[in-house]
């Protein structure tokens, strides 16, 4: 296992949510329900890179670039997002790393909630009416019932409410059955788990086996150095550390002109 992380990746701060932008075109995933997002409305909740025209979407294509770098140089395929303590933007990263990698041409990617605790995606990303992980999870409800499909590329589970035992249902072999359905069906070309914080449980290191990497996500400003060294540590006895991601950067380097 890698004790050192792979790259470090400063995310901005994104700032007032007022800029206006563009569409994209839809394609539908066979046999998946399609998710048709409003670009406009998911700028509220910090989601940017499903548009190739908003300009916080650089700091996103640039960690993207670097994932799946280091995916391919690895053979990996599965990432787990978390962070030391919660609030640091794991959701938020999670879901605009997964829309930054499913506009490359050509790729398939599956983004899950396995905050079963907090889950949340489905208000970011605005599903209204979200199917339950848990069942899916627990082997009671299918993956056509689960999954959306945003451009035929991206598919996308999220869940309604939080689940009674986490930890106990990510250890579950039903679990482990249901990732590999994603697999084998979907077929994803990178699969990112959006996932709790790593200290205040142990949700991430039950359900290390089924992850070949970890992003690990800091908050600028409220992550310590010490936590951050800490998690890279526990980390790293179970899974790879992709990388750290220091997110809500207020001040960002001087790159010049460009
Ligand atoms: N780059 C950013 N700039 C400004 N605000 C951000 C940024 N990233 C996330 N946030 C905000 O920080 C808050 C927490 O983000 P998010 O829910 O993604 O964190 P989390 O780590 O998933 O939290 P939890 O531990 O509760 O799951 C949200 O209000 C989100 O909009
Ligand atoms: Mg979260």
């Amino acid at each position: 296992m890698e004790h050192v992380s792979s790259f470090a990746q400063m995310i901005a701060s994104t700032g007032p949510l007022n800029a206006p932008h563009a569409g994209v075109e839809r394609i539908e995933w066979p046999q998946l329900k399609p998710y048709k997002p409003d670009w406009s409305a998911l700028r509220d909740t910090r989601i940017v890179t499903g548009s190739r025209f908003e300009p916080a979407n650089a700091a996103f294509d640039v960690l993207r670039t670097k994932v799946l770098r280091l995916l391919r140089e690895n053979g990996w395929k599965s990432i787990a997002v978390t962070s030391p303590t919660a609030g640091c933007g794991k959701s938020v990263v999670a879901s605009n790393l997964a829309f930054s990698l499913a506009r490359v041409v050509d790729r398939r990617i599956a983004l899950l909630d396995l905050d079963l605790r907090r889950p949340s995606l489905a208000e970011y990303l605005q599903i209204l009416r979200p199917p339950s992980m848990e069942k899916f999870l627990g082997g009671t409800a299918t993956l056509e019932e689960t999954f959306l499909s945003w451009n035929d590329s991206l598919a996308v589970g999220v869940n309604g409410s939080p689940v009674a035992d986490p930890t106990g249902l990510l250890q579950n072999p039903s679990t482990q059955d249901s990732i590999s359905k994603v697999q084998e069906v979907l077929r994803p070309d990178v699969t990112v788990y959006d996932m709790p914080p790593l200290f205040d449980n142990g949700d991430v290191l039950a359900f290390a086996p089924n992850i070949d990497c970890v992003l690990l996500i800091a908050g600028a400003g409220s992550s310590k150095m010490s936590e951050i060294e800490a998690s890279e540590r526990e980390l790293a006895r179970v899974t790879n550390v992709l990388g750290i991601v220091l997110n809500k950067c207020e001040y960002m380097p001087n790159r010049g002109a460009y």
